[in-house]
């Protein structure tokens, strides 16, 4: 197969562009398939001071690399899950990453918040992943409106969020189908948040950290096994075999044709969000999601003060 840009030797077919590109020419895709998202929707711009949550993994360091090269004002931010050896290793790859491309960084550890994972396995009955969620979202938006960001970059990819799409109309949640997109404007306590890898799948990123020599981690979470999104990837996965680009038209369908009317829906249910009783983050539930956890642990433990460290 040749490289449909420049007639080299292809190193990546991308059957959903009907597509293939050589090393240096999937990198020039890439970086358009970035831009396109962050000027179709208005992600942001040069005058924004942008906080990316970075992982350790492909997709996260991808991001902060490649808005990097686009000359876009970088800060990475890190949270130590204190999860045994796999949030040792994913520090680590985040905190080279950094010093090798000169990009600031801070880290939240957990451990110093009282709010380590494995810790928080014992005191709940859901999966603890989705406690693990709720609790980064948290201090993701805290430490980005506590330190003057005014926009917080996650590394989701086109399966991330065909995924979790797939989940919310499974079960029909609206509130969730309201909230979903690579676009949430900054209102009432909530920093603005964007999802500029939307448009690229898990492998385009993992070809693309490849192809840069990112040295990403590669450890799941480990709690993760099991869990009904990676069975609705795999299902997803079969359909984009089958159907080439049905992935993108199922989501970006659903950005161009549902996704208003869902979140209309939520604004006329009325729920506004009103400072946290405790802590004074916003939520629509009287007290925050991580203040109603560390309430459930505090019969055992003392809930120490947020504290946040650079390196
Ligand atoms: P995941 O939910 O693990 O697929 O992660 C989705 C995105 O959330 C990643 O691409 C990162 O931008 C961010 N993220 C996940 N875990 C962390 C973490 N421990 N620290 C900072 N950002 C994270
Ligand atoms: Fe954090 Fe599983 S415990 S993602
Ligand atoms: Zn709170």
């Amino acid at each position: 197969m040749k490289c449909t840009r420049c007639r080299a030797k292809a190193a990546v077919a991308l059957p959903r562009h009907n597509a293939g590109f050589c090393p240096e020419c999937f990198l020039v895709f890439f970086s358009r398939q970035v831009e396109k998202a962050i000027k179709d929707k208005k992600l942001f711009t040069n005058q924004d001071r942008i906080l990316v949550a970075l992982s350790g993994g492909k997709d996260s360091l991808a991001l902060a690399r490649e808005l990097q090269n686009m000359e876009y004002d970088v800060t990475g931010l890190h949270i130590d899950l204190a999860i045994p050896e796999s949030s040792e290793r994913a520090r680590g790859h985040v905190i080279r990453f950094c010093r090798d491309y000169q990009i600031p960084l801070h880290v939240i550890e957990l451990e110093r918040e009282d709010l380590p994972i494995p810790k928080l396995k014992k005191f709940f009955k859901r999966p603890v992943c989705s406690v693990c969620g709720q609790i980064k979202r948290y201090y993701f938006n805290r430490f980005a409106l506590e330190n003057s960001f005014s926009v917080l970059a996650t590394g989701h990819n086109l399966d991330d969020e065909a995924a979790r799409l797939f989940s919310n109309v499974l079960r029909w949640d609206t509130a969730y189908l309201g909230d979903q997109g690579p676009l949430l404007p900054d209102e009432q306590g909530f920093v603005r948040k964007v999802k500029p890898l939307y448009r690229l799948s898990e492998f385009e990123t993992a070809n693309y950290s490849f192809l840069s020599r990112i040295d990403y981690s590669f450890t799941p979470c480990p709690y993760s096994k099991g869990a009904s999104f990676t069975f609705y990837k795999k299902i997803l996965d079969e359909l984009e075999h089958h159907q080439p680009g049905r992935k993108i038209s199922f989501y970006e369908g659903f950005l161009n044709r549902a996704r208003n009317t869902f979140a209309r829906l939520d604004q006329e249910q009325g729920k506004e969000p009103a400072p946290c009783s405790c802590c004074g983050y916003p939520t629509t539930t009287g007290i925050c999601g991580v203040c109603r956890i560390r309430k459930t642990i505090s019969s055992r433990t003392t809930a120490s003060q947020p504290t946040f460290s650079r390196t």
